[in-house]
């Protein structure tokens, strides 16, 4: 049971009377535009078409309290070892602070992205990493794109995938003579990234054209970087969490490192908000409480995040990893089992080309999904005539409309196919335009949701043992594929897949 008996029954209680709450009488209440709307800055949550009433939210912080969520937030700034696994502290929050941004550290990466932006001999970027060594920075990128028609720069390009395609399509527009690869991996040992960096090294026709990016200095430096191109991290910045500190390098590079530093400004006005706001008007609180709401009590396994605004159309690839390995956890902090559901699955795309898909299924589905729908509300950083401020307006009016439509519903009972039910919550999450510092708040938001969630659950965030097993597995099996002899004791089907590998080579 999540909460006290008596918290839990009061929230479970609230969640039976929502059943029989039409979203479409409770929208009609002109005072829930003014009380379940929270803003910071520009920055405006609209929690209006969510299934929740004052009475829930204050259920929920008394949740909250009972989790010691406020006793939680205050450790987490102040540096305890709350990854409790790994016996690690948190310290993401520091690699945005202004101390950091003024350290010798963030000097040398603004150095060595300037001259890699200046140095016409190199007209690529090619950045390998998985995991959050790649989904970060590779959203960044694309949600920054915009300065980079100012900023000018090499072009940046980002290979994940072992899958030797991957590699092999972006090396193919590159030339090896003009292009600068950065290996980021926080532990330089990740299979992946280190196939990959080998094949990049031997590709590479200039010396001094890598780079790393790790909390393994020492490693990388044995790999054969030199440790003039070595920049290193905390190991407390968790992979999902590290597009902030040097992860962040690519970044830099690509868009230049002021709008980089505009970005870690607007990540460190979310941070001053998530650590001294009070709880009730604390929008990563409010939010990450809606999501225990949505998941527990209103028994919402998935969660939509659909950013109408292009440049984040691999926001919600990022926040996958960021919840779901986060909180994708089964025993508490201290080990013991859980009897609750933690992390919903987390998935999205870019609007409005998800209302062409799968938005038949949110809007007439027999399950209901709660949606975060972002929108900027002016265009930023085109170099196009006003008038396709037109289509910006038009991108909005979708937006805003598929919230309506999806709560509302349009009652067509004589004609099944054509009736839409209602009362399928989502929330409009605004502000004025893509400015990196707005992009850097939203990010941190997000992060911070991700945090308060797990702090209710009271899962460790910022662990990911779940990850190992299958690596663990994928050895034993490329060692069978290398030996060309499938060994007795693997389970029948797996033998004859290998056995297929082997016979075909
Ligand atoms: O396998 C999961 C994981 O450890 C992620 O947590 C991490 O972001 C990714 O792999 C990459 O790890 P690294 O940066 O150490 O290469």
């Amino acid at each position: 049971m999540l909460g006290t008996t008596d918290i839990s029954d009061r929230l479970t209680a609230l969640a039976r009377d929502m059943a029989s709450t039409s979203l479409g009488d409770m929208l009609a209440d002109r005072e829930r535009a003014h009380s379940l709307v929270f803003a910071l800055d520009d920055l405006r949550v609209d929690l209006s078409r969510q299934r929740v009433t004052a009475a829930v939210l204050d259920a929920l912080m008394a949740l909250a309290d009972g989790a010691q969520l406020s006793e939680k937030r205050a450790a987490l700034f102040a540096g305890a070892p709350i990854n409790v696994s790994e016996g690690r502290p948190v310290v993401h929050m520091a690699q945005r602070s202004a101390a950091r941004i003024a350290s010798d550290e963030f000097a040398r990466l603004r150095a060595f992205a300037t001259n890699c932006r200046a140095d016409d001999a190199i007209a690529d970027v090619v950045n390998i990493g998985i995991g959050g060594s790649d989904l970060g920075p590779a959203m960044a990128s694309m949600a920054l794109s915009g300065v980079k028609h100012i900023t000018g720069g090499p072009r940046l390009h980002y290979v994940s995938n072992v899958d030797p395609s991957h590699l092999h399509d972006v090396l193919a527009k590159c030339d090896p003579a003009r292009t600068m690869v950065i290996v980021t991996s926080k532990t330089f040992t990740t299979a992946e990234t280190m196939r990959n960096a080998r094949l990049a090294q031997e590709w590479l026709t200039v010396e001094g054209r890598m780079a790393g990016v790790t909390a393994a200095p020492q490693a990388a430096q044995e790999w054969g970087l030199a440790a003039d191109k070595i920049f290193d991290f905390d190991e407390g910045v968790g992979g999902r969490y590290s597009l902030w500190s040097s992860v962040g390098l690519p970044v830099m590079i690509d868009v230049g490192p002021d709008a980089f530093v505009e970005m870690l400004n607007g990540a460190a006005a979310m941070d001053a908000h998530f650590e001294t706001a009070p709880l009730a008007e604390n929008l990563p609180v409010i939010m990450g409480l809606l999501r225990v709401w949505n998941r527990n009590f209103l028994g919402l396994p998935t969660h939509g995040i659909m950013p109408y605004d292009q440049r984040l159309a691999r926001m919600p690839a990022w926040a996958q990893q960021l919840e779901m390995e986060s909180n994708g956890k089964r025993v508490t902090r201290d080990g013991a089992e859980l009897s609750y559901a933690t992390a919903p699955v987390i998935w999205g795309e870019a609007g409005t080309g998800c209302q062409h898909s799968f938005f038949q299924m949110l809007h007439q589905g027999t399950d209901i999904v709660p949606l975060d729908i972002l929108v900027p509300l002016a265009p930023h950083n085109m170099v196009v005539p006003g008038a396709w401020d037109a289509s910006h307006k038009t991108l909005v009016a979708n937006a805003l409309a598929q919230a309506e439509a999806l709560a509302l519903g349009s009652a067509n009972r004589g004609e099944p196919h054509r009736h839409f039910a209602g009362g399928r919550p989502s929330s409009v999450i605004s502000w004025d335009r893509s400015t990196p510092y707005a992009i850097g708040r939203i990010l941190a938001l997000y992060e911070h949701i991700t945090v308060v969630s797990g702090f209710v659950w009271d899962v460790n965030s910022f662990d990911q043992w779940g990850v190992e097993l299958g690596k663990i597995m994928a050895k034993k099996f490329e060692a069978v594929l290398d030996s060309g002899t499938v060994p007795d004791g693997l389970s029948p089907t797996a033998a004859e897949l290998l056995a297929r590998v082997i016979e075909s080579d």
